[in-house]
């Protein structure tokens, strides 16, 4: 049993992680809905903690967090950073850019060295997906994937069903819409996966050029199972407005222009009059309909900037359970009871 150590009765108590195979975390497939739930009310707790500046939480004291990243971030990094310091923990960030990988030195040969310093646990971000698999390979410390290439970004989508669960109180049967740049985005498939078991209905619109392949409008896509195994599917819709009408929540997604190959987008002027959120296509989601943007945002492309600022965006709130999330997932992972193997 993995419980949180402070200075409070306000100790989380909850059923450990199912661990069979999770000394580390690579996506979201492999967790189950108890998993899920223990992260999230973890994550509640750790959120009334920072909120109240009332708390004293030493529970990841004389640890050493190492925090690698290959790619530019802002929300990721600074988050698990500020995470680990909350609970004590020594945070060693590493940006690839500044580090011997410029002189050639491998991603394996760099965690290897820094895993010789007595690391306790390692954040990694990657251009390519599955390199924090392949690294996982090589290391018993454990890894937190920061976002690898176009696979996952699991606390993302933690803190996304955080920010969902206390907004609508669960998640069953609300009607999602995820719009935009959905063949870049590891956000997308990392929040398609966890939403849809956690019992929402997702429908997806977005540039055809930009979809995954075989993701054709009108179609049903399998993309994961429940809990006894029945298919979770995701709707593929003709146009943002279709995907928008009667949603509860609109996740808009970057435009992630830097991974665009040539031809898949012609105008970004025209990108965001089709599949920009604007008030307009708010306007025909439900009435209390939220807005959700993982960040960071290209305002006046993929969302208006008066939607992006508004009351309806739970924006902000994404950031401070990004660190309430990464605060329970670094207990979880590197907390000195660790995780039943
Ligand atoms: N959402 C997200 O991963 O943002 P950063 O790239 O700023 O970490």
């Amino acid at each position: 049993m993995n419980t949180l150590s402070t200075d409070t009765d306000q100790v989380v108590n909850k059923t450990s992680i199912n661990s069979a195979n999770h000394r580390h975390l690579l996506d979201v497939d492999s967790l189950s809905s108890d998993d899920v739930e223990y992260f999230l009310d973890n994550a509640e707790y750790m959120r009334s903690m920072i909120t109240s500046e009332s708390s004293n939480m030493d529970s990841l004291k004389g640890k050493s967090i190492y925090t690698l990243f290959f790619e530019n971030s802002t929300r990721t990094r600074v988050s698990f950073e500020q995470a680990g310091k909350t609970l004590g923990a020594n945070v060693i960030n590493i940006s690839a850019a500044d580090s011997s990988v410029k002189k050639g030195e491998s991603l394996l040969n760099t965690v290897l060295t820094i895993n010789a310093m007595q690391m306790d646990g390692l954040i990694l971000r990657h251009p390519n997906a599955g390199a924090p698999n392949f690294v996982a390979k090589h290391i018993d410390t454990p890894l937190i994937n920061a976002g690898d290439g176009l696979h996952a970004h699991p606390t993302q989508a933690l803190l996304d069903a955080m920010t969902l669960r206390r907004t609508l109180g669960n998640l069953t049967n609300a009607k999602i819409a995820i719009i935009g740049d959905i063949i870049h985005s590891r956000v997308a498939r990392s929040d398609i996966i966890l939403l849809a078991r956690m019992g929402a209905q997702i429908s997806i619109a977005g540039p055809p050029t930009l979809m995954p392949y075989g993701w054709i409008p009108d179609a049903s896509v399998k993309v994961s199972t429940d809990i006894d195994g029945n298919d979770l599917k995701v709707q593929i819709c003709q146009s943002a407005e279709q995907a928008i009408d009667d949603a509860d929540v609109i996740i808009t997604l970057r435009l992630q222009i830097e991974r665009q190959s040539e031809g898949l987008l012609p105008d970004v002027n025209e990108y965001s009059k089709i599949w920009g959120i604007n008030a307009k296509k708010l306007s025909l989601a439900r009435p209390n309909a939220v807005i959700m943007h993982p960040g960071p945002m290209n305002e006046g492309i993929e969302i208006s900037t008066d939607i992006a600022h508004g009351p309806r965006s739970l924006i902000k709130d994404q950031v401070l359970n990004g660190v309430a999330i990464r605060m329970a997932v670094l207990q979880a992972y590197c907390g000195n009871e660790g995780l039943a193997h």
